[in-house]
């Protein structure tokens, strides 16, 4: 196993199948209520690969106009985003080491071409909690570094039931997706890959 930077963790195959399923089968009962969209670069307007909702209190989008931001409603609904899944909050409760619940999950949806620049997770308020992410469907490539964008980066795979964290000295760093591997996972019927981010937005 290599070895990966300090505070990025790595927990493999933590979700079995059926909790798998059950997951995807939340997922969809989020989207239905919060449809998938696209967000947009800030300045540029150049639209993300990945399609992309929310569920929590909070939910993180971007557009041209306004850039990156959290916001407590659908842009195109004007909806409170729905709850965040009780699936989701017990592993945020058994992993994170974090006192207070999640106000954001980010769901990014990845068809097979989709990627995602390396970036910051740095739009919240407190750096304090981890980020937690649960990969479901296809597998992934995922990329991680340090606090600048051009410190040495490490790559390994994401697969369907892995849940990851960016925690302490990895809570800045940067990190992205640099392929998906189509044809990988049996759980989403069109293929793709499902990634959930679990985040802690405000100071408390
Ligand atoms: C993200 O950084 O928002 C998503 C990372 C991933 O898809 O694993
Ligand atoms: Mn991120």
């Amino acid at each position: 196993m290599q070895k990966l930077p300090d505070g990025t963790l790595l927990f493999p195959d933590f979700l079995k199948k059926q909790e798998q399923e059950q997951l995807v089968a939340s997922v969809r009962d989020v989207v239905k209520r919060a449809p998938l969209f696209i967000s947009t670069m800030p300045k540029t307007g150049k639209p993300m690969s990945v399609r992309m909702t929310n569920c929590g209190t909070l939910g993180w989008l971007s557009d041209k106009e306004n850039g990156y931001r959290y916001q407590a409603h659908h842009p195109q609904t004007g909806n409170a985003w729905p709850p965040i899944p009780d699936q989701l909050l017990a592993i945020w409760d058994e992993l994170s080491g974090y006192a207070h619940s999640p106000q954001a999950c980010l769901i990014n949806y990845y068809g097979t071409d989709a990627k995602m620049g390396l970036h910051q997770d740095r739009d919240e308020q407190n750096f304090d909690a981890p980020v937690l992410s649960v990969s479901l469907g296809d597998s992934a490539l995922f990329r991680v570094g340090g606090e600048n964008r051009t410190d040495k980066t490490t790559s390994f795979k994401l697969n369907s039931g892995d849940v990851m964290m960016l925690s302490g000295k990895s809570r800045l760093a940067f990190h992205g997706i640099s392929r998906i591997y189509p044809g990988t996972s049996m759980l989403l019927k069109q293929g793709g890959r499902i990634n959930l981010t679990l985040r802690r937005v405000t100071e408390l």
